[in-house]
């Protein structure tokens, strides 16, 4: 059968790096209480006038190298993010354009937090169904955009980056020792969109400002992802003790360390990158991908469960062999 096998994979994260102690001057904040409550270190913020377009284009380049390949051996390109540079066109042709890929099509993923997984599912769907077969997938963000500076509750969270992985259409056995997409699990529940939004859009011709509920987004959270990490191992066949990599939505280590325990995986298992990202929203999974592969802890044949919620409420996993 045809599988969605890893060709590359890539990231960025722009220059400029914001440690905890920039809050402690503006804010009612101390960094012990970022750290404590959340896991945060620091993270990246994107230089004016530098758009997600625009790190999603440094992240796809980095892994066409990786995978050797050029723009134009891809045949679709998804970007999964809630901050596109514009309403229109989609941040994924902007992207096509800066890569120099005249080809193909492209189009953008919405769903906050768990975009990079359900831009995962569906380039699996389309490579799997035969409507291509060397697809780049990229989660970018400039959450900086959206972010109200002087909620203490929100805006010491979060970051701005992308990553970028590269699929290609591969045969497998079948099995759960296929490498490459061996399950994905999507789901959303929009009876809870009001714990977590931006109080603006285009038809509303603002921009706005992202408001969330902490402390009722995290007790979703840890229920929904071990939910959802389950049920995906469970199509594929797998089960905890299989697992080398699980790969978090990076929003906050308490809830990766809930998660990981709920699914009966040792932390040592988990790439964690909050402390030095944030959340980086749909660009966490693919930027803890890159991390862990780059710093040696990923390699080839390695079972990987990725895990993200967000906004919506939208959260899902994808079970993979590296
Ligand atoms: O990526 C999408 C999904 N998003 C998430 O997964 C985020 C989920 N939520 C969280 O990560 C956590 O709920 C937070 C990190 C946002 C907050 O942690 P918490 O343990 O849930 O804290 P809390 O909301 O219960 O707040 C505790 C206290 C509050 O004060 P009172 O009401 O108890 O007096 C807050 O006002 O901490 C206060 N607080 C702060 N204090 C210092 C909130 N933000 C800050 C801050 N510095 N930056």
């Amino acid at each position: 059968m045809i599988r969605a096998q890893i060709k590359g994979v890539g990231h960025y994260l722009p220059e400029n790096v914001v440690s905890n102690a920039h809050f402690e001057k503006t804010l009612e904040t101390t960094s012990d209480w970022i750290v404590s409550r959340s896991g945060i270190e620091r993270r990246h913020f994107a230089a004016e006038g530098e758009t997600t377009s625009n790190l999603a284009a440094h992240a796809a380049r980095a892994a066409l190298a990786d995978a050797g390949l050029e723009a134009s051996d891809l045949d679709a390109l998804i970007v999964a993010t809630s901050t596109a540079d514009l309403t229109f066109p989609s941040a994924a042709t902007m992207v096509q354009h800066q890569i120099g890929m005249n080809n193909g099509f492209a189009f953008d993923v919405q769903a906050v937090c768990a975009g990079f997984v359900f831009a995962l599912a569906n380039a699996n769907a389309l490579i799997v169904s035969g409507q291509a077969k060397r697809v780049m997938v990229i989660g970018a963000e400039t959450f900086s955009r959206i972010m109200d500076w002087s909620d203490r509750g929100t805006c010491v969270l979060f970051g701005d980056g992308a990553g970028a992985l590269i699929l290609e259409a591969g045969e497998g056995a079948g099995t759960s020792g296929d490498r490459g997409i061996l399950s994905t699990d999507l789901n959303s529940d929009g009876s809870h969109r009001d714990i977590l939004y931006v109080d603006g859009g285009v038809s509303t011709k603002t921009t706005g400002y992202l408001r969330m509920e902490g402390k009722e987004v995290f007790r979703h959270a840890v229920e929904k992802l071990a939910a959802t990490a389950t049920t995906a191992m469970d199509k594929a066949g797998v089960s905890a003790e299989d697992i080398d990599w699980v790969v978090p939505h990076q929003a906050n280590i308490r809830i990766i360390k809930g998660t990981a325990k709920k699914m009966n995986v040792p932390m040592e298992n988990v790439i964690v990158t909050v402390q030095d990202h944030g959340n980086t929203s749909a660009a966490s999974i693919p930027l803890a991908l890159s991390v862990g592969k780059a710093s040696g802890k990923i390699k080839a044949g390695d079972l990987i469960v990725t895990e993200a919620i967000g906004g919506g409420l939208a959260w899902g996993a994808v079970v993979l062999r590296w």
